[in-house]
C-alpha cells in the first residue's frame, strides 16, 4: 500500500507511541514523551519529526530528529533520534523515505552531517541505514559497567 509523509503533531502521539512500543516494549513513556514532543514543531517549515500514512490517515511510521552537537565546541549535526515503522508495513519503503525527507530538513537547517546510534548487534537496522548512505563515524562510544 503506498503512503504519504507529513510533518508530525502533537495529536499523532498516542499512534506514534504504540509503534514505538511493537520495537521496544520496555521504554517508559516518561522517557520517550519528552523527546518526541521537543522534536515536535507545528510553525516551521524544516520539522524535525514526521510521520507515514497510508490512505485513510491511518500512521504507519515515524521519525524524530534533533540538531545537537556531540561535545562542547563540535559543529551541530542532525541526530536521528527514533525511527520506526509498523510491523505490518516494514519493506515498503515508508523507513527510507521517512528518512530523507529528514535529511532534506537537516540540509535546509545547514548542517554538515546526520548522525545515529545502532547497537551493533542490530543488523536490520544496521544495513538500513547503510543502505541509506550512512557510514561509521569520526566518534567511539567508551563504557564501563558500575557496580550496584
Ligand atoms: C529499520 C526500519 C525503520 C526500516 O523501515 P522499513 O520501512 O521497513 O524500510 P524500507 O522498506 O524503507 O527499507 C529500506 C532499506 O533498508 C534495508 N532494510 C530494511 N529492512 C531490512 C531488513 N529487515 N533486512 C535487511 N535490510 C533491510 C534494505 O536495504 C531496504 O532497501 P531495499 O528495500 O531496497 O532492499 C524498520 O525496520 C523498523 O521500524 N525497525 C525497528 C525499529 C528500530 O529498530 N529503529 C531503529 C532504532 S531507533
Amino acid at each position: 500500500m503506498s503512503h504519504t509523509l507529513r510533518p508530525m503533531l502533537r495529536t499523532d502521539l498516542e499512534r506514534v507511541q504504540a509503534i514505538q512500543r511493537q520495537h521496544a516494549p520496555g521504554t517508559p513513556a516518561s522517557e520517550w514523551l519528552p523527546v518526541a514532543e521537543q522534536a515536535i514543531d507545528e510553525n516551521t517549515d524544516t520539522p524535525l519529526a514526521f510521520v507515514s500514512e497510508v490512505e485513510g490517515g491511518r500512521i504507519t511510521g515515524y521519525i524524530l530528529g534533533a540538531i545537537r552537537s556531540w561535545e562542547f565546541g563540535s559543529p551541530p549535526a542532525g541526530w536521528v533520534i527514533g525511527i520506526g515503522v509498523d510491523i505490518e508495513h516494514q519493506h515498503s519503503g515508508a523507513g527510507a523515505d521517512l528518512l530523507r525527507q529528514l535529511l532534506r530538513s537537516f540540509a535546509a537547517r545547514k548542517v554538515g552531517a546526520a548522525r545515529t546510534m545502532v547497537r551493533r548487534e542490530d543488523i536490520q537496522v544496521l544495513r538500513f541505514f547503510r543502505t541509506a548512505g550512512f557510514n561509521i563515524g569520526p566518534y567511539t562510544e567508551l563504557e564501563m559497567e558500575l557496580e550496584p
